[in-house]
């Protein structure tokens, strides 16, 4: 088939170059010139594992191709994607101007039946302003012409974007025109293990789903982080807990660990607009709001065991910080709970060096010159002259450390840890001070 893919971001990127891998021949659009050179050239704007090599091998084949040429972008596909960034406004809600301006370019450029579809993650009702919007252009010109408008929203994980997208648990469309829905479902037979994974509905459904599944995997996560406050008070163990409750196939084992706080893309951004959505509906969300003023919280809670441990003036301590983005698998610092605590540290007069495998470049760009962070070469590097360990992302090479040089490299051999890394009775074995999150400390 011929797609259009609009906007060259992370879900526009992962979509255009795992949809030419299935023979498709996509053509990517962005307004970022400088952006589609890179491409062009061969390089990739994101660190994710596999992309380049997707990337690369369909642009050899001519299969997917980079431009910044609208007319060109519209003539091309009969499916044109949108995907480009919903930045939240002020008040916490999507801003779509760019999807409809994406809308809008497409009504006033093309010549046959086109479906056009929203990848990028929007409220409800979005799809009735995209279809008004080329409505709209198409009247300007003066033209009839046939489209349909589709919800299509991205479930891919970062980190593990190109697998995700490969072999998606399910594919979601919502689409009330029944030639837009044939070309979807033979658009996503080969990626799907059967074809009952592609799950046809109504447009605002398709579009409340992506919001439902991100809200839903939110609040399991605060629900956690609470719980890990109350097992520290009882004298508890939040990971022994999780492993009781997630054995009960109703409750299952995923995206039940306590930690420092969720970040990322995502989350934070949906769960602030699903609230702001549904109170212009005229519902209030007490839930999800309790969701986001919990995880507010528990991205405080390194902080506040650093405090509590050394006190509130922080001056003349260092702390090396292990891992620095969002998750692992990731260069991504969009509402990382690092920041926060590189903020609260250096505030209250600590130096801090940080190391990460992936994001010490991105790390730069989103905290120029914070003052008080430096950056390490390797994780042992970080540790010397340090007073403790902060562990804050679960990066493989983390988990099973050199203790010894944990040991002998710190000032005093304490770990805080974030993501509970470690088991607490090993590290009162090896005579490390041990603070986790829900975990009895040693
Ligand atoms: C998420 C959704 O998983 C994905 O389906 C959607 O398309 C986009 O949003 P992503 O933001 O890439 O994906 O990351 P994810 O792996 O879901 O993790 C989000 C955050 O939650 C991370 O900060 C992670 O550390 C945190 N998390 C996750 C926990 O704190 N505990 C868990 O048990 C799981």
């Amino acid at each position: 088939m011929k797609i259009t893919v609009v906007g060259t971001g992370y879900v526009g990127l992962v979509t255009g170059a795992c949809l030419a891998e299935m023979g498709n021949h996509v053509l990517c659009l962005d307004l970022d010139a400088r952006k589609i050179e890179m491409l062009n050239a061969g390089g990739i704007p994101i660190h994710e594992p596999g992309l380049e090599e997707v990337v690369q091998r369909n642009a050899a084949a001519k299969r997917l191709e980079f431009t910044t040429d609208v007319d060109r972008a519209v003539a091309h596909g009969t499916l044109q994607f949108i995907a480009v960034g919903t930045p939240p406004d002020e008040d916490g809600s999507a801003d779509l101007q760019y999807v409809v301006a994406a809308a809008r370019a497409i009504g006033e450029r093309m010549t046959d039946y086109k479906v056009v579809i929203d990848k990028s993650t929007v409220p409800v009702g979005t799809s009735d302003k995209v279809r008004a919007a080329i409505d709209a252009a198409l009247a300007a010109r003066g033209v009839t012409l046939e489209f349909a408008v589709v919800s299509n929203p991205e479930f891919l994980k970062e980190g593990a974007a190109v697998a995700d997208f490969m072999r998606p648990d399910r594919v979601v469309i919502g689409a009330d025109d029944e030639r837009a829905i044939l070309l979807m479902r033979s658009l996503y037979a080969p990626y799907v293990r059967n074809r009952d994974r592609v799950l046809v509905m109504d447009l605002k459904s398709a579009e409340f789903t992506k919001y439902a599944a991100n809200s839903m995997l939110a609040t399991r996560i605060s629900f956690m982080n609470e719980l890990s406050r109350v097992a520290e008070a009882v004298g508890a163990d939040i990971e022994l807990v999780r492993q009781g409750i997630g054995s009960d196939p109703r409750i299952g084992t995923q995206f039940l660990y306590a930690g420092c706080g969720y970040g990322g893309s995502c989350f934070p951004k949906d769960v602030k607009a699903l609230i702001r959505s549904a109170s212009e509906a005229g519902q209030e969300l007490e839930l999800l709001s309790a969701v986001e003023s919990v995880n507010e919280r528990q991205k405080q809670v390194l902080g506040d065991k650093i405090i509590a441990r050394f006190g509130a003036d922080l001056s003349g301590r260092r702390f090396a910080l292990w891992g620095l983005a969002f998750k692992p698998g990731t260069d991504d610092m969009r509402e990382a709970p690092s920041r926060v605590l590189i903020e609260r540290l250096t505030a209250a007069g600590a130096e801090v060096t940080a190391y990460d495998p992936v994001a010490m470049a991105e790390a730069r760009r989103a905290m120029p010159g914070q003052a008080g962070l430096r950056y390490a070469d390797s994780a042992v590097a970080a540790l010397e002259g340090a007073d403790a360990l902060v562990i804050v992302t679960e990066w493989k090479e983390f988990r099973s450390p050199d203790f010894d040089a944990i040991r002998s490299t710190l000032r005093t051999p304490l770990v805080f840890d974030g993501r509970n890394l470690f088991e607490p009775a090993l590290m009162k074995q090896l005579g490390i001070e041990y603070h986790a999150i829900g975990r009895p400390s040693a």
